[in-house]
Parts: C-alpha cells; structure tokens; sequence
C-alpha cells in the first residue's frame, strides 16, 4: 500500500465511520456446508491447492547461503539461496528413499539425509554417498533433489508444489497493492498449529469484523472498528480496518497523515495465504487442509517491518503473543466449534452482505474446484 492508496483508503474508512457502515456485497449469499466437511470435497480442494502457486515466504527470510524448509500443504519443501543471491526450491525428499534432506532453517552449502547421509550441493545434485559401488548400473543423472517451481515476486517467495504449475504473474493482479519493503523484513518466530477446523474455516476467521465486537469483545474490539474497506484484485483480495484512533486523523492536514495506515490492511492471496499487515509488525499466516476435512495446518510467521534492537524484538515479542492467544484463544476455537455444528447436521450457512470478501473467497475457491454452490 503506498501513501496514495494509503490515503485514499483512510478517506474511504473514514466516511465509512461517518456514515456507521462498511463496504459490503449486494446481497447476502447461502451455501451448503457440506464443503467443509464432505470427503470428496476435501480431496478436490487437495487437488487445487497442489495445482495453485503458493506464497511462502518473505526474500529476506533467506540470506545468500542459507536455507529455509517448508510443509506446504503436507509437500516438504527446501528452499536455498546460493551465493550468488539465486534462489531454488526443491521438493525436500532424498533421492534414495524419500526422506528429508534438510530441517528448519540455517546456513549450509551442502544438505546430507539423515537416513544413509547421501549428500547434496546448493544446486540440489547429488555429490557424495556412502557406498557408491552398491548402486553400479543406476544412472545418476536422477538422483539430485527435484526441483520444484519458484520465482520471488514483490519480495515474496512464490512455489509451485508440482512439475508444470506457472508461478510467475502469481501476484501480477495484486502486486500493485502490494508495495511493501518485504525483502527489509525481519522474521521474529513461527509457530504451528493444527486447528480442529476445516481449513477454509481457519481462512475466514481472517477477514471479516462481524464477530469483532462479540467474539473479541474483551481484545481487539476495545481498539479497532469494523468499519472496513475492501478490495478485490482478482482471484486475491483485502480488507482494512481501522483502530479507533483514526479519528484523531480527522484534525491533522492531509499531508502530515503517517504513511501506514491506521488500522491492519489484510491481503488474501490465492489460495490460502493471509497476510497481515500492521506499521511496525505484519504477519504470513498459511493454512492448508490437514488429515481430513475438519483438520487444518496452520503456520503463522511473525515478522517485523524492519531491523529492530533487542529491547524492541522483546516488545514485539509481546506483540506476537496477542496475536497468538486472538486466534488460537478466540479465532481457532469459533472456528473448531462451526465445524462441529456442520459435522452435527448445520448444513448451510450464510454469509451477509456485510462479510464481502468471505463471499469472494468462497467463489474463488468453488470455481477452483470446478463446483458452482448457489
Ligand atoms: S533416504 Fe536419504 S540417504 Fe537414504
Ligand atoms: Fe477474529
């Protein structure tokens, strides 16, 4: 978001605030509810989501010698910056009998498997073995890490989980929002959750504030409005929604307002991950389908906007700890028990007027599975 779009959508919030609305669907939509807990519909949104390019990471999470693992959507994933700054991903499964090469995070030029040590380079070829002299009559030209499709786009980390699937243009409908300086961001922590929930239930929580006065009755409303603008850019999307000190803005000329908005900007990028945008802290949340249709995995990586002290990486610290106990506290637990509601026989829901962009998301990924829910 840069300062134009930052005004612009300030001015927006701030009618909106005036006017005690937000920016909402012509109408309100129903759908049945057995997508999130039927077994063929889960198998087709495995189906997309192994076809989709993902957002996975920021540049700067990787520095030239390091590598950075990722389970995106149960597919291992290994990416590696060599010296020169190129960036290659790989799928993180040893050429011998599959298991990983590398694990979490660090600086290394060659990965050696755990299992029988064969030995990898940055370029994913297969440079030492124990034992060659057992594996005479296999070509070797197989036996390096597969590669798998990356490109870094708007200082995002862009992969595809198969041979084939285009990464590149991803974000080309949404990059122009996107101006943020994310090869500057610092990565704080990530954890990992499994949320008894199915996952497109874990991506709603994210973007309305219907619930913000009620399910976050004593958190987050006390210093934030639902008072939101969204916008869609394709297939991806965002909302922003304001704190309530927007209205000091009100008595500020218009060329002195902050350059970040006041309030969080919430970016949807196809097909699951949530980025959270704050002034000083922004957050990647990816979710994917877990074991079964009421099971998600979800990873939440904490970044900070910008090279920080100690005493600062502290306070945010506290920051991220917020934000973990609003979703898994509050978010993950209302999102748990609708997924008990459709398991017990609530086979439809509703989504308002008011709840735009959930309307969005779930057409996006209806014509991605190929169904037409009315
Ligand atoms: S599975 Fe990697 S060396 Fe055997
Ligand atoms: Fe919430």
């Amino acid at each position: 978001m840069n300062r134009e779009d930052t005004v612009s959508t300030t001015k927006r919030v701030l009618d909106l605030i005036d006017r005690n609305t937000l920016d909402c669907a012509p109408a309100a939509r129903r759908l049945p509810s057995n997508m999130f807990i039927a077994n063929e519909r889960h198998l087709q949104d495995k189906a997309f989501i192994a076809r989709s390019p993902h957002a996975i990471a920021y540049t700067g999470e990787i520095k030239r010698g390091h590598y950075l693992t990722r389970s995106v959507a149960s597919v291992p994933v290994l990416l590696v910056r060599d010296k020169d700054g190129l960036l290659r991903a790989f799928l993180n499964a040893c050429a011998h009998r599959g298991a990983c090469v590398a694990q979490g995070e660090g600086k290394a030029q060659r990965f050696k498997c755990s299992y029988h040590a064969w030995c990898y380079d940055q370029q994913g070829r297969l440079i030492a073995r124990p034992g060659p002299e057992h594996f005479d009559g296999i070509d070797e030209a197989g036996l390096g890490l597969k590669p798998l499709p990356v490109v870094e786009e708007r200082g995002l980390v862009i992969v595809g989980l198969q041979d084939g699937v285009e990464v590149s243009g991803h974000l080309d409908s949404v990059a122009h929002a996107l101006e943020y300086p994310y090869q500057e961001y610092e990565h704080l922590k990530t954890w990992e959750f499994t949320v008894e929930a199915n996952w497109k239930l874990v991506v709603d929580v994210n973007f309305e504030g219907y619930h913000f006065p009620f399910l976050h009755k004593n958190s987050l409303h006390p210093i934030a409005l639902g008072n939101a603008s969204f916008d869609l850019f394709d297939r991806h999307g965002r909302w922003a929604f304001p704190l309530r000190s927007i209205d000091q803005l009100r008595e500020i000329p218009e060329e002195q307002w902050p350059d970040c908005f006041e309030g969080t900007v919430v970016y949807f990028l196809f097909p699951s991950c949530v980025l959270v945008q704050g002034s000083t802290a922004s957050q990647m949340i990816r979710v994917y389908p877990g074991s079964h249709p009421g099971q998600a995995q979800v990873q939440f990586s904490y970044m900070l906007n910008g090279p920080a002290t100690e005493e600062e990486r502290e306070g945010h610290l506290q920051g991220a700890q917020f934000a973990i106990e609003l979703l898994r506290g509050e978010d993950f637990v209302a999102a748990a028990e609708c997924q008990q509601g459709f398991e017990a026989g609530r086979d439809a829901i509703v989504l308002g007027s008011n709840e735009p962009l959930l309307q969005h998301i779930h057409r996006v990924w209806d014509e991605a599975v190929g169904t037409n829910y009315k």
